[in-house]
């Protein structure tokens, strides 16, 4: 192995194993990694990139069956799903697909959070619990509904809800509870199932970011009272925007169903508009591309899983980067986002945040920093608004709102040398699709990176 940058020609000769060897080599600087000119000098510092072409990025992907489905659903003239039939047979494809009986599209994730709250009942005075660390909308649907989200602090590992902090929280007024499977990654969902259970509160899964990840072989979104999908624009699964309640419970999703479209029964429409609801439909239009992207998600969810086990395992013999912490043993995660967890200790003390732009120069789009929404939802300024409504005076007392705003402090997302873990991650939904070349180069500019990390103080 002459330098650095022939490993790739040397990988294709050896096994795996050596591979890795040879990566760990390379990574802590053993004499087998020869320095050779400025290919090993840090592109940052004016050395040789590893890749001298940047990532494709194109999102989302189509080609002429996403043309033709489109054309097709117009020329139908059935451009509302009321007329068509391509949302309703979605529907059922998603349903069979995820393992649950029943599916409803709406016209986004935040509806789909939105119909669950609403059909399990939850209104003014209510309480759900749920975490900081994830997008707004989560919580804008509780705040809407005139309750209170109640945050349980994170576990600093993952970024995910503590579900060993969850019975604390759990009051009179506990409506549900609504954890969220952030990038691909489950949350400890086996854990708060069965607080739930044991409490017989239900939960509505945040799941809009993970289709198709796993625990212990069921997917997330299938585990709770309803699970809620995204298929907006910059998930894995797109049609621009469009949501799905996931669930088991026929009266719940047929209500889940009405509530999505202006209260028709969908046992029958003829019947008037029994139930409560509004408009949160999705298009003949948005089905027809979902449909297709659907085939597409699935072989690109494939190769995602080859390509992420790949780098995570190659990125794991560099002392330093850990993958992220799994609640159980047998848990898919589905690489929306790529993290690996960053120990600064192992490199001089550089932050990850350095060591993500020494990537970038050498080509890898990378990110370093802390986790996902690292400010918190209970930060936002939304919440006092809510708070101050006359909607929310009529609905809580004062006290209970004191009470309330005192409870916004959470020692482990607040802190941020408590719950400031940080991680390296990558758009894995885009860049792990990409080629042996593309995967080897990541692995390579990691490499590079770890073993140069003491010049980048
Ligand atoms: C965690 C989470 N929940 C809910 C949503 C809302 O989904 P949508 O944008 O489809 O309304 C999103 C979308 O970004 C999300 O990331």
């Amino acid at each position: 192995m002459r330098s650095l940058l022939t490993r790739r020609s040397f990988m294709k000769k050896t096994s795996a194993g050596l591979t890795g060897a040879a990566l760990a080599a390379v990574a802590t600087g053993s004499p087998h990694a020869n320095a050779a000119g400025n290919s090993n000098k840090l592109a940052l510092l004016g050395g040789t990139p590893v890749r001298a072409k940047p990532f494709d990025f194109t999102w989302p992907i189509f080609d002429e069956n996403e043309e033709k489905a489109l054309l097709k659903a117009l020329r139908s003239r059935n451009w509302c799903c009321l007329k068509g039939s391509a949302v309703y047979d979605f529907e059922k494809e998603f349903a069979k697909a995820m393992g649950v009986r029943h599916c409803v599209l709406s016209n986004g994730g935040t509806t789909a959070l939105s119909a669950s709250l609403h059909c399990l009942g939850v209104g003014p005075g209510d309480e759900v619990i749920t975490t900081p660390n994830t997008f707004i909308a989560t919580i804008n649907v509780i705040c809407n509904a005139h309750a209170l989200p109640v945050f349980v602090d994170i576990d600093p590992d993952t970024g995910s809800i503590d579900a060993n902090l969850i019975e604390d929280a759990i009051t009179e007024h506990t409506k549900v509870i609504l954890p969220v499977h952030l990038s691909g990654f489950p949350a400890d969902i086996e854990t708060i199932m069965a607080v739930a259970e044991k409490h017989k509160i239900p939960v509505i899964e945040d799941a809009c970011q993970s289709v198709f990840a796993e625990v212990n072989g069921k997917k997330v979104g299938t585990f709770g009272t309803t699970g809620c999908i995204s298929f907006q624009e910059w998930k894995s699964l797109v049609c621009g925007e469009g949501g799905a309640i996931l669930g088991n419970d026929e009266e719940l999703m047929r209500r889940c169903a009405a509530f999505v479209n202006n209260g028709r029964d969908p046992m029958n429409t003829r019947r008037g508009y029994p139930f409560p609801g509004s408009n949160h439909r999705m298009t003949e239009f948005q089905a027809a591309v979902l449909t297709e992207q659907f085939r597409r998600f699935k072989k690109q969810d494939k190769v995602r899983q080859k390509n992420g086990k790949y780098v995570e395992r190659e990125l794991a013999r560099i002392p330093g980067l850990r993958p992220r912490k799994a609640y159980s043993e047998d848990t898919r995660f589905t690489y929306v986002t790529f993290e690996m967890d960053y120990d600064k200790q192992q490199f001089n003390d550089v932050p990850a945040s350095r060591f993500a732009e020494a990537l970038r120069a050498e080509g890898v789009p990378a990110r370093g920093g802390e986790r996902t929404y690292s400010r918190g939802c209970h930060k936002e300024g939304m919440l006092e608004e809510h708070l101050n409504s006359r909607a929310f005076a009529a609905s809580f007392s004062k006290a209970r709102l004191k009470m309330y705003r005192e409870s916004l402090r959470l020692p482990i997302i607040d802190n941020v040398r408590l719950g400031g873990k940080e991680k390296l991650s990558i758009e894995g939904k885009i860049v792990l699709l990409g080629s042996k070349n593309n995967i080897d180069d990541i692995v390579e500019a990691f490499a590079k990176v770890a073993k140069n990390a003491d010049k980048l103080i």
